[in-house]
């Protein structure tokens, strides 16, 4: 075992499994670079502050450097370390390479705020691959609704048929919920955009440090207020878990969407054999596993959110090693975000629209909404036009009909306020056609969408 930190204090080694059971090397390895960057930056911080000659800077992040390649270079530096934690495999590979100088870093420094900074960090680089992600996935959407053209689909509310839509407009429908989820991120990404360093354990550093050369140096563009909120604060991991909750929950709603639309009962999509999956016995199916694991996996997610404010819940006022819980929830969940959104994308990239049953499906009774309206159009008060139309509705359910079997006679029946304009009238392109305002499926407020949305995903992909 790899000497500790705190050796001076104590008279035994510690415990072998104890010392194996506290130790997140294995978990905080992930954040080595930010952890060298911090301490390059601490280095140069105790440089301007007169507690370190320039010479020793000099080594110090020259030797930081060094250690960064190295396990760049070779993983196993570090997989096979035997330290308590990132930083104290930092430290100990310092003094390892530079000597008597390496053991100068720590001044005026604690792990607490240390790793308060390392995973600020960590979550402000991360999140944008994150918004990559999703924005990729935003992109397999648009491509949807932009080959979707004008073809027809229902709506549903109640999972019950509710008016005709374009299935493009379906597809931004979902493509907004994921732009939603960006912002989110960087909202998760602004709460972790505080500079720690200066908190020292929990009082604050007994060392003149310059507070803002830091936080310009590591890209924060503010400083925490207060040493004893910053020892124990991770409200902004609980942001960053709540952003990758919400997402899951989002690409499940997604999920199962198209698990459905294109089982044998809708069949409104065919997926692509190479993201299904076969039975075993049943030579017949075609199943869509994958959508189903990033459904299955986003309850996992909600878990590890309420997992995390439940460890936070009970914490007295500063750091508590409790917190160390942090860094495997936060990492379990990028990695099923990451994980999901790419597969969800390469599942709806893949898609192909079987445009004949979802304009059969877009065609029977949930054209009674325009049939209402063609009657206010001619004057007729909504309220009884809804009256006529929903009995015109109830007969053809009854008589297992639509509107498609209705002769001008049989409409001038409910009211004569019906002419031959009717048969245009009830189709689901006349009644997409319809739709007047810039939320709606209407053709033209679909297209400007598309535009707007391909507008943002050609800003996310060149920043
Ligand atoms: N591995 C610890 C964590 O992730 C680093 C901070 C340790 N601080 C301490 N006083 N033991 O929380």
């Amino acid at each position: 075992m790899s000497g500790s930190l705190w050796s001076g204090r104590f008279e035994a080694a510690p415990d072998a499994d104890v010392f194996a059971y506290g130790k997140s090397l294995p978990v905080d390895k992930r954040l080595l670079d930010d952890d060298i960057t911090g301490s390059d930056a601490w280095a140069r911080a105790l440089g301007k502050a007169g507690v370190l000659s320039p010479t020793d800077v000099d080594a110090i992040t020259r030797g930081l450097e060094d250690i960064r390649l190295a396990v760049r270079a070779n993983a196993a530096l570090i997989d096979r370390a035997d330290d308590e934690d990132v930083h104290s495999f930092v430290e100990r590979e310092l003094i390892a390479r530079i000597g008597e100088t390496g053991k100068r870093l720590h001044t005026g420094r604690s792990r607490n705020e240390q790793v308060s900074l390392d995973f600020r960090l960590y979550l402000r680089r991360r999140v944008p691959e994150i918004q990559k992600t999703l924005a990729g996935l935003v992109a397999a959407l648009a491509g949807q609704a932009e080959s979707a053209g004008q073809a027809v689909m229902p709506s549903y509310t109640h999972l019950r048929r509710a008016q005709p839509v374009l299935v493009a407009h379906v597809w931004l429908s979902h493509a907004q919920v994921f732009r939603r989820d960006c912002e989110r991120f960087e909202a998760a990404r602004h709460e972790a955009d505080l500079m720690p360093l200066g908190s020292g354990a929990i009082a604050g550093t007994a060392y003149d440090i310059d507070t803002v050369f830091l936080a310009e140096r590591l890209g924060f563009t503010r400083v925490t207020a207060n040493s004893i909120d910053t020892s124990g604060d991770r409200d902004f991991v609980a942001a960053f878990l709540f952003a990758c909750a919400m997402t899951m929950v989002h690409l499940s709603r997604l999920a199962e969407d198209v698990i459905l639309w294109t089982s044998e009962e809708f069949g409104f999509f065919e997926l692509h054999d190479s993201v299904a999956t076969g039975s075993s016995l049943m030579p017949q199916k075609k199943n869509p596993d994958p959508l189903e694991l990033v459904r299955g996996k986003s309850g996992k997610v909600g878990g590890l959110l309420s997992g995390w404010l439940m460890t936070m819940k009970g914490l007295p006022l500063g750091y508590n090693k409790d917190l160390q819980e942090d860094k495997a929830i936060a990492f379990e969940a990028e990695d099923t975000v990451i994980g999901c959104a790419r597969t969800t994308a390469t599942v709806v990239r893949t898609l192909t629209l079987r445009p004949d049953v979802t304009r059969t499906a877009a065609s029977g009774l949930l054209l009674a909404t325009e049939v209402a309206d063609y009657l206010v159009h001619k004057g007729m008060p909504f309220r009884t036009a809804h009256e006529v139309s929903g009995k015109i509705a109830r007969d053809l359910y009854q008589g297992g009909r639509d509107y498609s079997s209705m002769t001008l006679d049989d409409w001038r029946r409910y009211s004569t306020e019906f002419d031959d304009t009717i048969f245009a009238a009830v189709t689901p392109e006349a009644a997409v056609a319809a739709r007047l305002t810039p939320q709606s499926t209407g053709p033209s407020a679909v297209r400007a969408a598309l535009g707007e949305i391909n507008s943002w995903l050609q800003e996310e992909f060149t920043r």
